[in-house]
């Protein structure tokens, strides 16, 4: 039987190119969207909310009954929340937590009874370069980006004796509908309001001109077919590729250029 593989947010953005590649390719696909009902794809699409645990689990019970297995993980969904740090709403951070962290460490927990017994699996995180540094604005992002990072060099200590790799793709800037999906909290009182929408509009352009979610699609694929993946994937512009160069410089010149960036 081929390899089954469950991926999440596939109703648009990288999420629907991973799953119509490895569809076209002959995978088992099963893709997930909140709105699975009104989306008619060529892979198979179950109705999923990331945050609702139970329904998650339940998700993954049905998956294990059908095909016997979940041989690779794909937790691609998440959001944006922007705005400055000062006045941001903790249910905002909650959420941008709930979504681009929790919710994807509940689907591993979910998924590992299964992977250990098969004594095989792959989980892939679509993370982002934003883990990478604290862009301003983005701020609650980044960190979610971060964490989500970070724990997957735990994840491959802990899972090593059970053949269970977990690898990072971390993209730059690429044309999904992530921009329109994203909540900005801009409010003209507001001390920050000037920077924070010339952050806004500089990432819109960027965003626009971003590069074709198929790449991610393709090194996905790719990484699928690796004996010994790498634990981090950075993916998009040569720019954003060297962003571990940070390391090089002080913080406070590294500031001062990404801020040349995003004005
Ligand atoms: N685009 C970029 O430049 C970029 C760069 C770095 C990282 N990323 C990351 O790539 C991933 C995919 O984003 P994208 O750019 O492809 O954006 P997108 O086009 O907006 O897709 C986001 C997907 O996440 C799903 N989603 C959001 N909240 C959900 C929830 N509560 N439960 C279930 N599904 C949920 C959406 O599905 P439904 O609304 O249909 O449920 C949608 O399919 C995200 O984790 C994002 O942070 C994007």
């Amino acid at each position: 039987m081929s390899k089954v593989i469950l991926i999440t947010g596939t109703s648009s953005g990288f999420g629907k190119s991973i799953a119509e590649k490895l569809h076209s390719q002959g995978y088992t696909v099963i893709g997930t969207s909140r709105n699975a009902d009104k989306i008619n794809s060529a892979f198979k699409t179950m109705k999923l909310d990331i945050n609702n645990y139970e329904m998650s689990k339940n998700l993954i019970d049905n998956i294990i009954n059908l095909y016997g297995k979940i041989d690779i993980l794909i937790n691609n969904a998440g959001i944006n929340i922007t705005g400055p740090i000062e006045t941001a709403n903790m249910s905002d951070i909650k959420k941008v937590f709930d979504t681009n962290f929790f919710s994807h460490v509940n689907m591993i927990q979910k998924v590992l009874p299964n992977m250990r017994s098969n004594n095989k699996g792959l989980i892939i995180n679509i993370t982002s370069i934003a883990g990478y540094l604290g862009l301003p604005y983005w701020g609650t992002y980044c960190a979610s980006k971060s964490s989500f990072n970070i724990i997957a060099e735990s994840l491959n200590i802990e899972l090593k004796k059970y053949n269970v790799d977990v690898v990072n793709i971390s993209p730059g800037d690429y044309k999904t509908e992530i921009s329109l999906n994203r909540v900005d909290r801009l409010e003209s009182a507001s001390p920050y309001y000037n920077e924070y929408k010339n952050v806004i509009n500089s990432v819109n352009s960027k965003m626009k001109h971003g590069r074709d979610p198929n790449e991610v699609a393709e090194l996905v694929s790719k990484i699928i077919n690796e004996k010994n993946p790498k634990i981090n994937y950075l993916v998009g512009g040569f720019l954003e590729k060297k962003i571990t160069l940070k390391s090089l410089l002080s913080d406070k010149i590294f500031q001062k250029i990404i801020m040349k960036l995003y004005n």
